[in-house]
């Protein structure tokens, strides 16, 4: 179950990360999920660097903001040039996405509208942020992982991937885990879960569980994952 009833994710996604860093995602791509997905040819992911875009010996990619204030900013020219070379490296147009604190903030809502794409083209932003022509130029989907400030958009990035491929059927071992997922299943927080040992310094798993009665436990997990949301998140409730 999602959170939209008319959820169809993709069969594969290719991403293109554009950075100053792509040497932070070989060892997250190489592990997990991401790494059989990748295998299986149902996720691809491209890394690009802004900086082969930069022009000249300096390689100039950022520069101080008019007006004054702390800090650089990412130029026009390189991250409109390196998204322009991408965007014509596949057939498919894809989604152009900005990571910035100041775009929509991601939830399981906009994870599964990114998963029905076949193609994202993701900007990691460093220093203080992008020149503001970048956002009115290329006309990004503005992206936030939340109310807080990363060095940099590539945690970000990876998180995208993390969330999307998820809901890309196959990439998981089992194809019903994610739909029951918090978020996912009614947009509720999901019930307690318990594994061997049956006690455990004197915590015991709930006798309803032990029962092996099938609808009796779906109450119960029911009952929880209301129970749960209503104590710690009733802005999901309403
Ligand atoms: C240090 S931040 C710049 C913050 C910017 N000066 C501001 O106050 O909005 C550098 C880059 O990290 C990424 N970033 C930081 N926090 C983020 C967040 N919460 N969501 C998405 N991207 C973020 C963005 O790409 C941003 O351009």
């Amino acid at each position: 179950m999602s959170t939209c009833e008319s959820f169809q994710p993709s069969e594969s996604i290719r991403f293109d990360v554009l950075t100053l860093f792509p040497d932070m995602f070989p060892g997250y791509l190489s592990q997990g999920h991401l790494k059989r997905a990748v295998e299986q040819g149902k996720v691809d992911v491209h890394l690009h660097n802004f900086r082969d875009y930069a022009p000249g010996k300096r390689k100039q990619i950022d520069d101080r903001p008019f007006g004054g204030g702390p800090g650089m900013l990412m130029m026009c020219q390189p991250v409109f040039d390196c998204v322009e070379d991408v965007r014509q490296m596949s057939p498919e147009p894809g989604r152009l996405l900005m990571l910035t604190p100041t775009g929509r903030k991601l939830d399981q809502k906009l994870v599964e509208e990114l998963a029905q794409e076949t193609r994202l083209i993701v900007l990691c932003g460093r220093y203080e942020g992008f020149d503001d022509r970048i956002r009115e130029g290329l006309e990004p989907t503005e992206v936030s992982v939340g109310d807080f400030i990363c060095n940099g958009g590539e945690v970000p990035a990876m998180l995208i991937i993390d969330t999307v491929i998820r809901l890309i059927p196959g990439v998981l071992n089992d194809e019903t885990s994610s739909r029951y997922d918090s978020f996912s299943h009614k947009g509720l927080l999901e019930h307690p879960q318990f594994t061997r040992p049956r006690e455990f310094r004197g915590m015991r798993v709930p006798d309803v569980l032990l029962t092996g009665n099938h609808r009796e436990i779906e109450e119960w997990q029911k009952e929880e994952s209301l129970r749960r949301t209503a104590e710690r998140r009733q802005d999901l409730l309403e």
